[in-house]
């Protein structure tokens, strides 16, 4: 099956980006056919400088090559080497209904949090579609906060097909919806907005000084506690051993434990987890050579499947005849 997911290069990858999506990236690859790229024409919408969005272009890169990007299997690119797809974009807005992006919540959420309000925000989920149907894409894999994104390309391709006949693939809807939302160190969504995310790739004493900033109530030492309700269980659910797990949960529910000692746990767990792909990301950054390789051997397998797709739509439409 062909799957494609993108992530935008607005900041440092973060432990929510990788266990809420980059992690089950990386499991696809194994039975599927992946098609993953860096989202940077739609990083532009909020208007970064320069130098952010090359330098986080290749950070995003570097991070999924060290965490067990396949660099022979998944094709792997950044979006604006295949311009294609604005073309695409362009055909696709010609038939996308106002109301159809006028009902999408995200460009209200992002203005409302400060975005300037340029169209290109506003015509962002017609580029996601354009992303999705130029690879021929089958499965989506997304956060919740995409689910209606995904919805909107649907919706454009059923109505191109209908208009133009059956040319492009219409994907399914798939969420991300097994894993639960990692709370950041203040207890709000882990967001590169919110300044409250631990880096995977940060040294490791500012991830244990992170972790031991970690908002918890005020209950004292003795008392039980509620593991459900707290942000360092939560995270140690993401790198534990059930057994452990199972140990930490005892030990809030019985009383006696303090919150310093989960979070010192917590550093360790999660400072091992990305050990062994922290020495690999060392490596790449002193490459960085190879990681634009893979970034160029990616775009040219990319944009033999995206020129097939808009030569098709071109001809339906009528251009170039
Ligand atoms: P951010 O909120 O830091 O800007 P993005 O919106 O760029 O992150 O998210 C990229 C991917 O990571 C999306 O698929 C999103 O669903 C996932 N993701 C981001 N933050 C979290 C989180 N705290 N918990 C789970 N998944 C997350
Ligand atoms: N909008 C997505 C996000 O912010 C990134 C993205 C762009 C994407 N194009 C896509 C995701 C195509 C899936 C498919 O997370």
């Amino acid at each position: 099956m062909r799957i494609l997911s993108g992530i935008q290069p607005s900041g440092r990858l973060h432990i929510g980006n990788f266990f809420g999506a980059m992690h089950q990236h990386l499991r696809f690859q194994a039975d599927h056919d992946c098609f993953y790229f860096i989202a940077d024409y739609h990083a532009l919408t909020g208007n970064p400088s320069p130098a952010d969005v090359a330098r986080y272009t290749l950070d995003v890169a570097t991070d999924y090559i060290a965490l067990g990007l396949n660099t022979e299997k998944t094709v792997f690119w950044r979006q604006s080497d295949v311009p294609e797809v604005t073309e695409l974009t362009w055909l696709l807005s010609c038939i996308t209904p106002m109301g159809l992006l006028q009902r999408c919540t995200s460009y209200k959420d992002k203005v409302a949090q400060g975005m300037s309000p340029n169209h290109g925000l506003f015509a962002y989920p017609v580029l996601q579609a354009a992303d999705i149907l130029i690879y021929n894409s089958e499965l989506v894999p997304v956060g919740a906060d995409q689910k209606q994104h995904i919805e909107v390309t649907r919706d454009i391709a059923i109505r191109f097909n209908n208009a133009y006949g059956k040319i492009l693939t219409v994907p399914t809807e798939h969420i991300i919806e097994s894993v639960a939302v990692v709370p950041g160190v203040d207890g709000r969504k882990m967001s590169k907005s919110y300044g409250n995310t631990i880096e995977m790739f940060e040294p490791e004493k500012s991830i244990r000084k992170r972790i031991m900033r970690i908002v918890t109530d005020s209950t004292p030492v003795e008392e039980p506690k509620d593991p459900d309700k707290c942000n360092v269980f939560a995270l140690l659910k993401l790198v534990t051993s059930p057994e452990e797990l199972a140990e930490w949960e005892n030990r809030y529910r019985s009383g006696g434990m303090g919150y310093s000692d989960a979070k010192k746990r917590l550093a360790e767990l999660m400072i091992d987890y990305f050990k062994p792909f922290r020495q690999k990301r060392t490596e790449l950054e002193n490459n960085i050579d190879y990681v634009k390789k893979v970034l160029a051997d990616g775009a040219s397998r990319a944009k033999a499947v995206a020129t097939k797709t808009l030569a098709k739509v071109r001809e339906a439409m009528g251009l170039g005849a």
